[in-house]
């Protein structure tokens, strides 16, 4: 496969980027999008050229550092992690244009990278429990209801990766804040911080300059681990519990 990459170079913050042009030939379709950049940073550095940096830990599609916006898609074409496309998904002679997440918050570093520390910074405000640790406990020693349990687990699937800020004309964190509060909301181990929780992490995600949420939807669509929408109407209906019950 010959393909043409139209791609987002930027030096670092401070300086403005453009798009450059590269030609890269020999893809396999069986290559992961990472790898088919690899090959291009491979021709680059051979070239004595600057590499493009880009983002990616596992390539496994669970720790959510690939963040890449294909031909104006987060995470491109399919609903996965980029590390998950391949490149079947593509056709020989096509043109790609690679940018980096596009949000305000998400300040580009240096070509493809952005700065996510904003994602850390409303974890810290209250996405843990202050339940104590140990052994294990026994099983059942704290039942949950298993509607509970799913309601959970489909949240706890957020990885992180901020597709869903990358796709939102809005640049809002909405969905993001949502799994993350709902997973532990509605858990027992959860409810000792079940208030300040979701009043303290909505209170940094507007400080993070993340912008509302309009209901667009192209949050829940871009989210490679199916986060749903209504998460973001359970995380308000946490919102307005928790402001009727904590004066501040
Ligand atoms: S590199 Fe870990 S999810 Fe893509």
């Amino acid at each position: 496969m010959k393909l043409t990459l139209r791609v987002w170079r930027q030096k670092d913050a401070a300086t403005p980027g453009a798009m450059a042009t590269y030609e890269v030939d020999g893809i396999s379709a069986d290559m992961s999008f990472l790898e088919m950049l690899d090959t291009l940073n491979e021709e680059l550095a051979l070239a004595g050229e600057e590499p493009v940096a880009f983002d990616h830990d596992c390539r496994e599609g669970i720790c959510g550092a690939c963040s890449l916006v294909i031909n104006g898609d987060a995470h491109g074409p399919e609903r996965t992690t980029t590390c998950q496309l391949h490149m079947r998904s593509f056709s020989d002679g096509d043109t790609i244009d690679i940018e980096p997440w596009r949000a305000s918050a998400f300040p580009v570093i240096k070509d493809l990278v952005v700065d996510r520390s904003s994602f850390d910074r409303i974890i810290q405000a209250g996405g843990y429990i202050s339940a104590p640790t140990g052994t294990a406990p026994d099983a059942h020693a704290t039942p949950v209801p298993k509607p509970d349990a799913d309601f959970a687990f489909e949240h706890a699937e957020c990885i992180g990766c901020g597709a869903c800020v990358a796709a939102c004309p809005n640049g809002s964190a909405m969905l993001f804040t949502s799994a993350k509060v709902n997973h532990l909301n509605v858990l027992p181990q959860g409810a000792p911080e079940r208030e300040t929780r979701v009043l303290d992490m909505v209170a940094r995600m507007d400080e993070e300059g993340f912008g509302g949420c309009t209901l667009a939807g192209e949050c829940a669509t871009a989210c490679p681990k199916g986060i749903p929408l209504p998460s973001i109407a359970a995380m308000n209906k946490e919102w307005l519990r928790a402001a009727r019950k904590v004066r501040r």
